[in-house]
């Protein structure tokens, strides 16, 4: 994608579309004004006509204007103007995207920046056009044969800007949402991917084509046998009843010289169906959403390099499938982690924290400023807070502040749970120095506290995504989350936001 900025009138612009805004009670946006007086009012007419609503989220495309230089307008209902803000001028354009993405538009200009837009600054409104606009163009349509939709051409997005100040940071607004749309898409790409194809094996491959003619940027990929070498027993006994080999996938991105790296570690169980302990058949295929910590780290580290980011950056996943057959784990058994704490496995689908142990141990070899991991961890998580926050716990309050502040500005949002002790001796086993449960409360607490006894001494924090990953129902389909909120965090990290 290119991107520009203009300062002249929206009517001499020549692009295929121009998107421009109207308010409720027949009052015009910036550059609909200013179209509406080089066409001699034909935006009004329209609207005293009844044919454009002012409605927020409805856009009418119009074909030649006359005394505009665009070829198309689309004319975006926003609403009431005292109540238009971020969120509604996020809604508007991508009220605008889904016109576009209707039609060839291969250049836009979009004339929405010129709007007031309460505690919106340039970088955002570039930022967030982009963002929405990947959003909403974004198709999944590989897996289907025969004729497909074609895809949107668009190539060029232009924003008009009231003033020349204002060019370098819209500017570099757009470049971020840009690369945040490169990794969110990849990871709706493999989260969308069905478990036969996205196996762990595949998201090596992925993660190797990524580093592939990148200085900046290799993959290792550990087997098994090197797995239990190092004595990841807890990470191996996921996959033992399986025949799809696990993997653990290590990405190094070195933007920084010699300072400590951000780990990010994600959840890569490319199908969990919970072992022995089988989950329901309703809705299992959903399961294979949960290897979607492991897209979005994979896609933040796709978007770190697309910028070229000076920071350090590595990305651990730990890749399985959690199979039941005759060589699974049982309930009762116990395993040994590559800590050396041992684990009496009570319920096979608590298999997120048994891979996320060894792969947060084998991490300290980094000596990391932080390290974060990113998991579809329970489903009480998506009771506690639905699909709308991802819940972030931590055992460092800066850390954890920084993570929902990042979610906050990213417009991905997430929220603060607690750890503690209480909770962390529900986990207790007669048997073994903990159990992979805790019990019927709080089971996102419980399974982070699990998480805390590998972490002790690092600046951790843990991110359940299980509600925010995916969404059900109808519109079926991976979130691409929190790509935004992990790259918002490591751009403020090096100094890279306005
Ligand atoms: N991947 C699931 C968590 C999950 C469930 C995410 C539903 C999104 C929707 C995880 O491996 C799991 O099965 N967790 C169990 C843990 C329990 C056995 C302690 C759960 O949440 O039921
Ligand atoms: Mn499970
Ligand atoms: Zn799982």
């Amino acid at each position: 994608m290119e991107y520009f900025t203009t300062t002249s009138k929206p009517s001499v612009r020549a692009v295929d579309c121009a998107i421009v805004g109207i308010y409720s009670r027949g009052k015009l946006g910036a550059g609909a004004s200013e179209l509406d007086a080089a066409s001699r009012g034909e935006i009004r007419q329209l609207i005293k006509s009844g044919d454009i609503s002012s409605k927020l989220g409805r856009c009418t495309m119009l074909n030649g204007v006359s005394g505009v230089k665009a070829r198309r307008v689309a004319v975006v209902g926003l609403g009431k103007s005292s109540d238009f803000g971020a969120r509604e001028f996020r809604k508007a354009v991508a009220a605008a995207a889904t016109a576009i993405s209707k039609t060839k538009v291969r250049q836009v200009l979009n004339c929405l920046t010129l709007e007031a837009v309460a505690g919106a600054s340039p970088y955002y409104l570039a930022r967030h056009s982009v963002e929405t606009i990947g959003d909403t163009l974004y198709r999944f349509d590989k897996m289907k044969s025969g004729r497909k939709p074609a895809a949107s051409p668009l190539k060029k997005i232009g924003f008009s800007i009231a003033q020349r100040a204002d060019a370098a940071n819209t500017l570099r607004g757009a470049e971020h949402g840009g690369a945040i749309v490169t990794g969110a898409s990849l990871a709706k790409d493999l989260g969308n991917l069905p478990p036969n194809v996205c196996t762990p094996s595949y998201l090596a491959r992925t993660a190797k084509k990524l580093a592939a003619g990148n200085g900046k940027l290799t993959t290792r990929v550990l087997n098994e046998a090197e797995m239990k070498r190092l004595g990841m027993g807890s990470l191996l006994s996921v996959t033992a009843g399986t025949a799809e080999p696990a993997r653990l996938i290590v990405m190094r991105y070195k933007g920084a010289g010699n300072k400590k790296p951000v780990v990010l570690v994600g959840k890569g169980v490319t199908f969990d169906a919970g072992g022995i302990s089988l989950k329901p058949g309703l809705g299992m295929d959903e399961m294979k959403f949960d290897m979607c910590g492991a897209a979005s780290v994979i896609g933040t580290m796709a978007t770190v390099a697309h910028l070229k980011l000076p920071i350090n950056l590595n990305v651990v996943v730990p890749a399985v499938e959690n199979l039941p057959s005759g060589t699974a784990t049982k309930p009762g058994d116990i395993v040994k982690s590559m800590s050396g704490q041992t684990i009496e496995v009570l319920n096979t689908d608590a298999e997120g924290r048994l891979i996320l142990c060894d792969a947060l141990t084998y991490s300290r070899r980094f000596k990391p400023a932080a390290i974060i991991d990113v998991a579809t961890l329970t489903g009480a998580c998506v009771v506690a807070l639905g699909a709308h926050r991802t819940a972030v716990m931590s055992n460092d309050d800066d850390l954890r502040s920084e993570l929902v502040a990042a979610g906050e500005s990213a417009e991905d949002r997430a929220w603060p749970m607690p750890l503690g002790d209480e909770y962390a001796q529900q986990l207790k086993s007669n048997f073994a120095d903990m159990s992979n449960i805790g019990g019927p409360g709080g089971g996102a607490v419980t399974a982070g506290c699990f998480l805390g006894k590998f972490t002790k001494g690092m600046t951790w924090a843990h991110m359940d995504i299980a509600g925010t990953a995916w969404k059900s129902g109808a519109k079926k389909g991976a979130s691409g989350r929190p790509v935004p909120l992990l790259s918002e965090m490591l751009l403020a990290r090096c100094n890279a936001l306005p």
